[in-house]
């Protein structure tokens, strides 16, 4: 019996994926590690020093920085991403995003957010939907990050409900496989050939309908 939905928040509920990628993006190509559109799918999800460590292994040069010179880069991407966020509004609420809480809402399910973002929060008060969860997990309190499931894990047990009554919703591919190794129903958000894994995969936020969600998941 599906009892909750535990959304990732950056690429699902708001396009901050957009402004990561921007902000590692300027980042590699300072570093001479130039990348597009397809490998930052393998950043999608992934926590900020394991995101840089993907870029530099990418670029052959994952033992050319010391820790120091790493994390300064990291801090760079970091205050580059926090300027783009300043702005957020909103009216940066993805397309048909809040009327699905809406509605998971008022069916009686819990809402849960877990992200591996630092600026998590920040990003949930510019868009004024805090009200909607009945808890937030965010990189400050999990040690392993996405493909790992602790954050959905702990999502749940905060939220009360049974692993196998919670839905997980994400645009990315460690995301989904979080949400899978979590025992959970998984809602990919994108391209249906990179997100294989889920469960059910929708286009855009714009195609979460509740009666969708609550007939796949009844089916399976
Ligand atoms: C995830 C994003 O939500 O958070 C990743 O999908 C990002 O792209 C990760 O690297 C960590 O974010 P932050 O804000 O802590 O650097
Ligand atoms: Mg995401």
């Amino acid at each position: 019996e599906m009892k909750a939905v535990i959304f990732d928040l950056d690429g699902v509920i708001t396009d901050t994926a957009e402004y990561h990628y921007l902000a590692w993006k300027q980042l590699g190509e300072e570093l001479g590690i130039p990348f597009d559109r397809t490998f930052n799918e393998q950043l999608k999800g992934v926590s900020r020093m394991e995101s840089l460590e993907k870029i530099l292994a990418y670029g052959n040069k994952t033992n050319a920085y010391t820790v120091e010179e790493k994390e300064q880069f990291a801090t760079k991407k970091n205050e580059l991403y926090k300027q783009l966020i300043q702005k957020i509004t909103p009216n940066d609420l993805l397309p048909g995003i809040e009327k699905f809480m809406q509605e998971v809402k008022e069916k009686g399910m819990k809402i849960g957010l877990a992200s591996a973002s630092k600026n998590a929060f920040t990003v949930i008060e510019k868009l004024e939907v805090g009200h909607y969860f009945d808890t937030i997990v965010d990189a400050a309190t999990v040690k392993h990050s996405k493909p790992d499931p602790e954050v959905f894990l702990k999502a749940a047990d905060q939220l009360g409900v049974p692993y196998e009554s919670c839905v997980g919703v994400e645009d990315a591919q460690a995301g989904v496989e979080a949400i899978k190794r979590a025992g959970m129903f998984a809602v990919g958000v994108g391209n249906a050939d990179q997100l294989a894994q889920a469960d059910l995969v929708v286009s855009s936020t714009n195609e979460l309908k509740f009666v969708d969600l609550f007939r796949a998941f009844t089916e399976k």
